[in-house]
């Protein structure tokens, strides 16, 4: 049996996205910027596109920045705050993406801006208060925060956050990759000045993205060329991209309700099983509570021989998840994320899994019974035949 539970690093695209896409590769091709007939059909299909995203998203057309993935987005939210709005520092939070956090870095050592990390509270949530201080004086500020994190699943209060970023004039970025088209989120009420999404998280194709920029904030292009995109980032667009992004918003919106429901039952079912199976499992940064984001379960190991191997012998077994830690010339590092959190134990090992709307029963079930038998917790040994047996 084949598993992909890496839904929140990426995800399969959905037919429907693919049909979407297709008439743009090769019916209609123009250059979006071509005045003749064949630029006018792809740059109208660009604005539908544009538009139909600001629909779901409660928010103008205009607003919607067309990028190449979450990536390029964060780095463009913070362009914009540090070169076109005059912020002179940016606040950020360690567990951040590292879009967010080397990007911040960089201004910290060019001296475009003053990087500081935001205390956090003991359950890693921003420390209000902490951020009402911090924001009570000093230079004109970006808050850049971001909305559910990617390895643990800790949701931040952006509303929150918004509100304190309000009240002392900074500017609030957020990075809602792994929320945008997971939860209905409403621009006309959220107190965000950016929010960042990128499509291969909700089963749109990769390299394509945007970054929401609120109505009246002038934001000049990182990436310099043409003036597409209202001069915010300059380049022949990519048309399939939006196409296909355009769609999967779309179906993610459509369908949110009935795949939140789905997703959160096949989470549950894991987080029972583990508990069942494995004496000692744990979850970082409470990731199995219904408060985290439904799609991601970060689970603690007990120490044990294997579990070193264990997102290998997993893969030998068919099971995709992503590792806690990243390898970088054969030595282990902890992830930034755990270690910002306080969840880093060397004797534990911490795995990802994340989930999406077409995983199944089965396969939650086989992956809590591949990660009992690796670890020696399985009386029941599964034969291949009857793994065979599965598959068909
Ligand atoms: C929270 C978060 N931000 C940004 C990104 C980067 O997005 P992209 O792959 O579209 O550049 C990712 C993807 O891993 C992410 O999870």
């Amino acid at each position: 049996m084949k598993v992909y539970l890496d839904n929140a690093a990426t995800t399969p695209m959905l037919p429907q996205v693919v049909d979407a896409m297709l008439p743009f590769m090769c019916e209609h091709f123009g250059n979006p910027s071509s005045s003749h007939s064949f630029g006018r059909k792809t740059k109208t299909a660009i604005e539908q596109s544009r538009r139909a995203i600001a629909a779901r998203l409660h928010c103008p057309p205009s607003s919607i920045c067309f990028t190449s993935g979450g990536t390029e987005a964060d780095n463009l939210a913070l362009y914009a705050a540090v070169e076109h709005q005059g912020c002179r520092r940016i606040l950020t939070l360690p567990s951040e993406h590292s879009a967010v956090i080397k990007t911040a870095e960089r201004y910290g050592q060019t001296g475009g801006a003053t990087c500081a990390l935001i205390p956090m509270d003991d359950t890693g949530h921003v420390n209000l208060s902490a951020l009402d201080e911090l924001l009570a004086d000093g230079p004109k500020t970006l808050v850049s925060v971001m909305h559910g994190n990617n390895e643990v699943g800790l949701i931040q209060d952006l509303n929150a956050i918004g509100s304190v970023c309000r009240t002392h004039g900074a500017l609030f970025h957020s990075d809602t990759v792994q929320t945008m088209g997971h939860y209905p989120l409403d621009l006309s009420v959220l107190p965000v000045d950016f929010a960042t999404c990128s499509a291969h998280k909700i089963h749109g194709p990769k390299g394509i993205g945007f970054l929401y920029v609120r109505e009246g904030l002038k934001v000049g292009a990182l990436i310099l060329g043409g003036s597409q995109e209202r001069a915010m980032r300059g380049g022949t667009e990519n048309l399939i991209g939006i196409v296909g992004l355009a769609e999967a918003i779309k179906l993610a919106f459509d369908g949110h309700e009935e795949h939140e429901k789905h997703v959160r039952a096949l989470k549950r079912r894991m987080v029972e099983g583990l508990v069942k199976s494995i004496p000692g499992i744990q979850f970082n940064v409470q990731s199995d509570r219904d408060y985290a984001l439904y799609t991601v379960l970060n689970v603690s190991f007990p120490p044990h021989r294997k579990n070193g191997m264990l997102m290998f012998l997993l893969d030998l077994e068919g099971v995709a998840c992503s590792g806690g830690s990243a390898c970088s010339s054969g030595s282990p590092r902890p992830s930034h994320v755990l270690e910002a959190l306080n969840c880093h134990d060397p004797k534990r090992v911490a795995l990802r899994f994340s989930f999406s709307r077409l995983t199944t029963e089965a396969e939650i079930d086989y992956t809590v019974e591949a990660c009992a038998r690796i670890l020696g917790h399985l009386t029941q040994v599964i034969t291949p035949e009857e793994n065979r047996h599965r598959e068909s």
